[in-house]
């Protein structure tokens, strides 16, 4: 299946409202970096960011696309403990941190670029610190055609990727779905919860 045309907006006006994932909770419950610093990266319509903020943590979110930066501008427009960039994987400079979220997000990082984005999100995160993210598997369906890029790994790969980490949780979804916005795929992502360190 190859991505359709939607435009993330829908995708941000369909998740604005959804409340935070369980996982982040569980999260920053197990950061024991010492670090409240908290990396939101292809943070959408900005929901975890919210969350994280709320309970105390300085947030760096970003993402590349104008109709999440500008949601986010205002959703956090009185929030000084969320810091809004629009910038990419590919050229974000990570700050040191102890919790580094990528929800749905890493799908979108250009395959060429993985292995240095991964090092340097990696090296970003304190010994102690939580990286909760997901990865998609080789059997999805979505291909890059709406998108620029989607990068894919099998199991394997995902956790050897995951070496200089203890993992508290590591999920395989393989099945049929819906999109936020409704439109039929095939998932295959994995869903991790990795302490540094
Ligand atoms: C499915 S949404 C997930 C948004 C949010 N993390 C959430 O869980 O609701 C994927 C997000 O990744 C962003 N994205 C796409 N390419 C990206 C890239 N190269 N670097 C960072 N984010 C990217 C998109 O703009 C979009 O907001």
């Amino acid at each position: 299946m190859t991505l359709t045309k939607h435009s993330w907006d829908d995708y941000y006006k369909a998740v604005t409202r959804r409340p935070h994932d369980p996982m982040t909770e569980i999260a920053i419950a197990k950061n024991r970096s010492g670090s409240n610093v908290a990396v939101d990266a292809g943070c959408g319509a900005g929901t975890e960011a919210e969350f994280l903020a709320k309970v105390g943590y300085d947030v760096y979110a970003f993402d590349p696309e104008d109709g999440a930066i500008e949601l986010c501008r205002r959703r956090f427009l009185a929030n000084k403990n969320v810091k809004v960039f629009r910038d990419s994987f590919e050229t974000f400079t990570y700050p040191k941190n102890g919790l580094f979220i990528a929800k749905s997000s890493l799908f979108f990082c250009d395959p060429k670029q993985f292995e240095r984005v991964w090092s340097s999100i990696e090296q970003s995160i304190e010994p102690g610190g939580v990286f909760f993210g997901q990865l998609l598997g080789g059997d999805d369906s979505w291909q890059n055609t709406h998108v620029r890029h989607i990068s894919k790994f099998s199991k394997q790969q995902a956790l050897a990727k995951l070496s200089a980490f203890d993992l508290l949780e590591f999920k395989e979804v393989h099945q049929d779905g819906k999109t936020a916005v409704g439109t039929e795929k095939f998932w295959h992502v994995f869903t991790f919860l990795a302490i540094k360190r």
